[in-house]
């Protein structure tokens, strides 16, 4: 990929966009790999009322940042006022990365990349185990999500939600390779299952737990859980104790960090075990 802007590195900034963004662990993500690599650029939160985001993204180019992150209320707007999306945003119709290119404003969503990724690298092999993909919730998160499984070429993804109407719409969205299904499906649908993935908020910090029983989930099977406060969710650890393979949600934040790294500053940054520490120190802190 091409540097994003004539910019010298040590010049860019790129930022964080939201209200409020003082939680965002981006930063701690990309100064991370800036000082790896070397490159005296910068990555701040910058803090955008809703009332001043329609200007703020018109006014992208004179902004001084060559890209930024794009996260709650402002992920909308930002898909309709972007010119040039590429297919990760249109065909999910949400995007997170932003990158100027010849002074316009391109996007993309890396979510499903950072998912797929994560679980090349925490659970190699995942995708060659014959069975179907079960995804649990079929909300914001679950689309990226299914797309990007699809786009690696999983043949059969079960979308099971507590409001069916919900899954169906994601099936109508996708086509065929998706099939809707309800919560009661679950157990029924657990012995062909090759991938279980959590997209709902269920298990996280002060939400209710997600309680599902394992019974019939092949020992081959990969369980992951894109909640990432706590590490190990209830799920993550009963799958664990089955001798399942396990995939926590930490690592999609970090590898969907990667994408816009690269557009933004010209290299490839690596997720690796230091990274992953750092980000684990900061949300210790607070
Ligand atoms: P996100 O953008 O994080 O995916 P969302 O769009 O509100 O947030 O979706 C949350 C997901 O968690 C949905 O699949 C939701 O199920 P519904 O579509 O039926 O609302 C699921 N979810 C949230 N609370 C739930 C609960 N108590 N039981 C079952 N599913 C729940």
């Amino acid at each position: 990929m091409n540097p994003p802007a004539d910019a010298p590195l040590s010049d860019r900034k790129a930022c964080v966009i939201g209200w409020p963004v003082s939680h965002s662990r981006s930063p701690v993500i990309h100064r991370y790999w800036l000082s790896e690599h070397g490159i005296e650029g910068d990555y701040v939160r910058m803090p955008v009322a809703p009332d001043r985001i329609e200007e703020f993204l018109t006014d992208f180019a004179t902004s001084g940042y060559v890209g930024c992150n794009v996260t709650v209320p402002h992920k909308e707007i930002a898909f309709a006022l972007v010119p040039n999306k590429e297919p990760s945003a249109l065909e999910t119709g949400s995007l997170n990365t932003i990158w100027l290119e010849d002074g316009v404003l391109h996007g993309m969503s890396t979510d499903g990349f950072g998912f797929v990724a994560n679980l090349d690298q925490q659970a190699p092999g995942w995708d060659r185990t014959p069975g179907a993909a079960v995804v649990l919730g079929a909300g914001g998160a679950a689309r990226p999500i299914v797309w990007a499984l699809r786009a690696r070429g999983i043949e059969r993804i079960h979308v099971v939600n507590r409001t069916v109407g919900r899954a169906e719409a994601l099936a109508a969205h996708f086509g065929e390779t998706v099939r809707p299904a309800g919560w009661d499906s679950l157990p029924g649908l657990l012995s062909e299952t090759s991938l279980l993935v959590n997209t709902t908020s269920l298990g996280m910090v002060g939400q209710p737990a997600l309680e599902i029983d394992l019974d019939g989930l092949p020992e081959t099977a990969v369980v992951d859980d894109i909640v990432y406060t706590p590490l190990e969710t209830a799920l993550l650890a009963s799958a664990r104790k089955r001798g399942n393979r396990i995939v926590d949600g930490l690592g999609m934040l970090l590898h969907q960090a990667v994408p816009g790294f690269e557009k933004w500053f010209g290299q490839r940054p690596e997720v690796t075990p230091a990274l992953r520490q750092i980000v684990l120190d900061a949300m210790a802190e607070g």
